[in-house]
């Protein structure tokens, strides 16, 4: 085998969660790429029916939508249960849904808005894993990618709402553990911990504060954010036989931002 056949996905199916923008739609590209079918999973249908016209570009296997809150643990386990029902196998599982959404410090935080980013960051993606991952064991074999940030690994600068930095913790050790207990039959999981992206949003919010953009630059050594598409070889490699030796890792792409 080749170094680029061990990076085809064809014939493998591979659901990722919040696959219809952002860095998600990107990881699902770079997938669909390789040969992989696609199941989407997002809030909007609308938003996902306009990624699958988007991957359809370039991705030749069918991609299928799940429309779901994964916000709200009852209907992320539906989710899962559905996915399992329509669309097993799942052989690549991308938790990559999750985002900071709250920006008050913590004395202000109330117990609801916590609980909440711990549902959005860490819940749906236990509940994922543990049934839609779960399923993977007894085929010994499967990929789970979960998608923490660098925000795991120290306290953004000037912002607010710690349960982000906490729960994305929480994601890289709960991907650590679940990698130990899952290596033996053959289920690899590894996260990665993204630095700053031009996604949709970053975009509109460095539009509307032009000043930060500078700011955040000059904390990167490599003096610029990620372009959403440059995470997609990432996902591709801990997706694929390439990375067979690798679980339990949190691989940091941010552009050098840790270094200082
Ligand atoms: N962007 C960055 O610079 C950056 C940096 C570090 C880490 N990350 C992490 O990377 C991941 C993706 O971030 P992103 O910036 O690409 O996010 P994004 O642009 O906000 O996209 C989020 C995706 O998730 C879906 N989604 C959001 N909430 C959902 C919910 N409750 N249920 C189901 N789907 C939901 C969205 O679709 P709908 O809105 O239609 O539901 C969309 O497809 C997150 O875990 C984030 O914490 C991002």
């Amino acid at each position: 085998m080749t170094v680029w056949d061990s990076l085809k996905l064809d014939g493998c199916r591979a659901l990722v969660t919040g696959g219809s923008r952002g860095l998600g739609l990107e990881m699902a590209r770079a997938l669909g790429e390789a040969g992989a079918e696609l199941v989407l999973v997002g809030r909007d249908a609308a938003q996902l029916e306009t990624a699958r016209a988007d991957l359809a570009a370039t991705c030749a296997a069918p991609i299928s939508l799940l429309p779901a809150d994964l916000n709200d643990p009852a209907a992320a386990e539906g989710m899962c249960q559905r996915a399992l029902a329509e669309f097993d196998p799942v052989d690549i599982l991308v938790n990559n849904v999750g985002g900071r959404r709250i920006n008050v410090p913590t004395e202000e935080l109330t117990l609801s808005d916590w609980q909440r980013i711990v549902d959005l960051n860490l819940t749906q993606a236990f509940l994922c894993t543990r049934l839609i991952g779960g399923a993977m064991l007894k085929r010994r074999r499967g990929r789970v990618i979960n998608v923490a940030s660098i925000s795991a690994l120290v306290a953004g600068k000037q912002m607010r709402g710690r349960a982000y930095e906490t729960t994305k913790a929480a994601l890289a050790m709960f991907t650590k553990c679940v990698a130990a207990d899952w290596a033996p039959y053959g289920v690899t999981v590894n996260a990665i911990a993204p630095g700053t992206f031009l996604t949709d949003a970053n975009r509109r919010w460095i539009r509307e504060r032009p000043e930060l953009r500078e700011e955040i630059e000059g904390t990167i050594p490599m003096g610029r954010l990620g372009e959403p598409r440059e995470i997609g070889a990432l996902a591709l490699y801990l997706a694929s036989d390439a990375s067979s030796y690798m679980t339990g890792s949190l691989v940091v792409i941010d552009g050098g931002r840790l270094l200082w």
